[in-house]
């Protein structure tokens, strides 16, 4: 099975970026999303050490089993901050910290693939940064990126298109009327490749090539 975890909103661009990646891999698939979700940062109680188990009880417990299940891995996270949201750096700090002791590494090998989303340019830079390094410290084998422009809040916040501090001020001209095309998703941007294998001329298509690619480094391990 290969997993997809989105640490961004419900039904936005982070999940529909994880979920397009799901799609282009095909078969057996599931989807995790974090939304709503309760995921505390590490306590660094080390209730961990003895069974490489993270004991904090909220939801992070049942996901880490899905990816102790899985046989490939695609991880989609927001930049706040320009900065991985804190879901998604908390869902990494408890994941890797408690599979690390006595060298476990239970992922290690195991193909993945990282979606990073940002609101001003569709680099995901801070997103892929820190996702490279708790990929690797996992042990985890990166098959690939993509990095996608999502929607800021405040196309829908109602005071967008005045709003000198907000981030359509970043993007458009104040008073800049909000439509649909001007809202980013994964068919009204090109993409942003950094492997062109693939070949793609949408992100979606990028996302789904992505998946394809994931999906034969899964097969490649049977
Ligand atoms: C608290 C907060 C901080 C943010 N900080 C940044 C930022 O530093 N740089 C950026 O490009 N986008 C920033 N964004 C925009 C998000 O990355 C963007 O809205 C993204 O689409 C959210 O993903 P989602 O729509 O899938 O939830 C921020 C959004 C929020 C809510």
């Amino acid at each position: 099975m290969i997993l997809g975890i989105s640490a961004g909103r419900k039904n936005r661009v982070t999940e529909s970026t994880v979920g397009a990646v799901l799609d282009g891999a095909g078969g057996d698939t599931e989807f995790v999303s974090l939304a709503g979700k309760l995921i505390r940062p590490c306590e660094a109680c080390n209730g961990c050490v003895d069974d490489n188990t993270c004991v904090l009880d909220d939801d992070f417990t049942a996901i880490e089993e899905l990816v102790h299940e899985c046989g490939g891995l695609v991880f989609g996270a927001p930049t706040y901050w320009a900065t991985m949201n804190s879901k998604g750096q908390a869902f990494w700090e408890r994941l890797s910290f408690s599979t690390r002791h006595n060298a476990l590494f239970p992922f290690s090998g195991t193909p993945a693939a990282m979606a990073a989303v940002d609101g001003k340019d569709g680099t995901g830079e801070y997103v892929l940064a820190d996702l490279k390094r708790y990929f690797a410290d996992a042990g985890l084998e990166t098959v690939g990126t993509i990095a996608v422009q999502g929607e800021y809040a405040c196309f829908t916040c109602g005071y967008g298109s005045e709003c000198a501090v907000g981030g359509l001020a970043g993007l458009y001209p104040l008073g800049t009327g909000i439509t649909d095309e001007i809202i980013p998703s994964l068919d009204n941007q090109k993409p942003h490749l950094e492997d062109d294998r693939r070949g793609p001329t949408s992100a979606r298509g990028e996302a789904h090539g992505l998946g394809g690619l994931l999906r034969q480094e899964v097969d490649a391990r049977r």
